[in-house]
C-alpha cells in the first residue's frame, strides 16, 4: 500500500475509531466546540432540509443533532466501529458505505441535503463522490462540504494540489498512525463543485473566537437546474 493514498486514511481511522468515539464524547476538540459544529449545523438548517446525507459521519454526532431539529438522516462511513457506534447512539439511520460505493444504486433516497463534516480527506475518493452525488440529490440540492481551509493547512508547503503527511498534533495519545491527507487550492475545491454539476452558493469562513483565525472553510454548492424543455 502506497504511503500516500485514499487506502492508507481508511486504514488509519480503522485503527483509530475507538480515540476518535471518545475524542467526540469527552469533547476533546475545541475548535469543534467553540466554532465548526455551530457552523455546519447552521448551514445546513439554513436550506431548511427534509433529509439530509451524512458522508463519512463518524460516530454520527451531526446526524443525531439533526434529528433534534427533526430532518431525517442516513449516515455513512467505511469504518464498522464508528457506524456501529453511531447506531448505537441512535437517532438516524446509519450505513456502513464507502465512500468508492456511494451511487444510486446503494442509497435508493434522493436528500435535500449531503454533507461532509472534516470527511473529504483523500483524492480519487472524494473525485468519485462529486461525481455520483447529484444523482443523489432533489432538484436544486444542496453539497455543504466543511474542511481545512487551503490559506491555514497550506502551511510552508507550496500552494498546489498533493498528498501531505498526516498528523495528530492536538489530540491525544490515544490516537495512532495518522492518515495522510491530500490538499487542494482554493481554486480546485471550487473546481470540483463547478464541473460536477453545481454552483458555489456560497462560501463561509468561520473564525475561532479565541485566536481570531480562521477555523474552517464551508463550501455550499448547490445543484445547477437542468433545463429539459426542448423548446428554445
Ligand atoms: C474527521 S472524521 C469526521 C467524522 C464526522 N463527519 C464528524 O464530523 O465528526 C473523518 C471520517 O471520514 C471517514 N472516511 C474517510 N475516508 C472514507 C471513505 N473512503 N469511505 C467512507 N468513509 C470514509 C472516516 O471513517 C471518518 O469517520
Amino acid at each position: 500500500m502506497s504511503e500516500f493514498s485514499d487506502e492508507k486514511i481508511l486504514e488509519s481511522w480503522h485503527q483509530n475509531a475507538k480515540a476518535w468515539i471518545n475524542s467526540i464524547e469527552h469533547r476533546e476538540i475545541e475548535s469543534r466546540i467553540l466554532v465548526t459544529n455551530k457552523a455546519i449545523v447552521d448551514c445546513i438548517l439554513d436550506k431548511n432540509p427534509l433529509n439530509v446525507l451524512d458522508i463519512g459521519c463518524g460516530e454520527g454526532w451531526l446526524s443525531r443533532e439533526l434529528n433534534n431539529f427533526g430532518i431525517q438522516t442516513l449516515g455513512i462511513d467505511a469504518v464498522p466501529e464508528l457506524i456501529d457506534e453511531a447506531t448505537k447512539k441512535g437517532k438516524g439511520n446509519f450505513k456502513l458505505i464507502p465512500y468508492e460505493d456511494i451511487s444510486k444504486e446503494n442509497i435508493h433516497e434522493k436528500f435535500d441535503v449531503a454533507v461532509c463534516n472534516f470527511s473529504l480527506i483523500g483524492n480519487e475518493s472524494v473525485k468519485k463522490i462529486f461525481k455520483n452525488l447529484p444523482e443523489l440529490l432533489t432538484k436544486n440540492g444542496y453539497f455543504i462540504v466543511q474542511t481545512l481551509h487551503p490559506i491555514l493547512g497550506c502551511g510552508d508547503s507550496a500552494y498546489q494540489d498533493g498528498w501531505r503527511k498526516g498528523s495528530w498534533k492536538g489530540f491525544s495519545d490515544s490516537f495512532t498512525n495518522p492518515a495522510p491527507w491530500y490538499f487542494r487550492t482554493l481554486d480546485t475545491w471550487i473546481n470540483l463543485f463547478v464541473t460536477n454539476g453545481f454552483i458555489i452558493n456560497s462560501i463561509i469562513e468561520p473564525i475561532h473566537p479565541k485566536t481570531k483565525s480562521i477555523a474552517s472553510i464551508l463550501f455550499v454548492g448547490k445543484l445547477k437546474t437542468v433545463n429539459n424543455s426542448n423548446n428554445p
